[in-house]
């Protein structure tokens, strides 16, 4: 029996199947962080690009490939993902998996520092319309503006772990990447360009959507 709204909701939607298991057990086997969007987030990750039916998609923190296949999954057959990771070794954990679960074709990594890529991005012209954030956390404010520059009218821009572990409200927590989630909430939730709002699925996801 569930003893909270998480349990509960996680007992309902947090099945796997084989794809997403073996992500995990290959993040185990290569030594990474187990550190994955939980299933219930990927599940509405995918639940968001069926509604939004994104063409180009940018997610900012790869890892192995658990959050690059519940979107890549969801996009239609134009549809295509870049995801941008530091680790060069872990986009390639990433890029096995998503091939072996079929979505290989769907799917761009760019590696190395995701904000000068997402610079290098914009002076080439490219433009996303839908964003996955849940890379380094002191970054969030900086790749929300950059999310901004690189967003279609209408784009959507998700972001996990904003709620650090209800730590966000906790004024005596001062950590650096606690301080930029507070500055990224404060950011979403007051910028006029975007409509925003932040659930309390797991960590805390927030959703904007950059007004046309
Ligand atoms: C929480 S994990 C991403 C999990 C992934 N989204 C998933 O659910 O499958 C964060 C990832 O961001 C990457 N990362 C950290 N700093 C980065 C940076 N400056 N630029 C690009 N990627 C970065 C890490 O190497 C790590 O793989």
């Amino acid at each position: 029996m569930a003893r909270n709204h998480d349990e509960y909701i996680h007992h309902l939607f947090g099945n796997e199947d084989e794809a997403l298991q073996s992500v995990n057990e290959s993040i185990r086997k290569n030594g990474m962080p187990a550190i994955s969007v939980k299933p219930e987030v990927g599940r509405f990750l995918s639940l968001l690009v069926s509604i939004a039916k994104p063409r180009n998609i940018m997610e900012i923190g790869a890892l192995g490939g658990y959050s690059g296949i519940m979107l890549a999954s969801a996009l239609d057959k134009e549809g295509s993902l870049t995801s941008l990771e530091l680790e060069e070794a872990y986009a390639n954990v990433a890029k096995d998996n998503l091939n072996r679960a079929g979505l290989g074709d769907k799917v761009k990594y760019v590696i190395g520092p995701a904000l000068q890529n997402m610079d290098s991005l914009h002076s080439a012209g490219q433009q996303y319309d839908f964003f996955f954030i849940d890379a380094d956390k002191i970054n969030y404010p900086n790749y929300f503006q950059a999310a901004l520059k690189l967003a279609t009218p209408g784009a959507v821009i998700v972001a996990d772990n904003t709620l650090q572990g209800d730590n966000v409200f906790d004024e005596n927590v001062t950590t650096a990447h606690v301080t930029a989630i507070r500055e990224f909430n404060e950011q979403v939730a007051t910028d006029e360009r975007v409509e925003a709002m932040l659930l309390p699925l797991c960590d805390g996801l927030t959703i904007c959507r950059v007004k046309p």
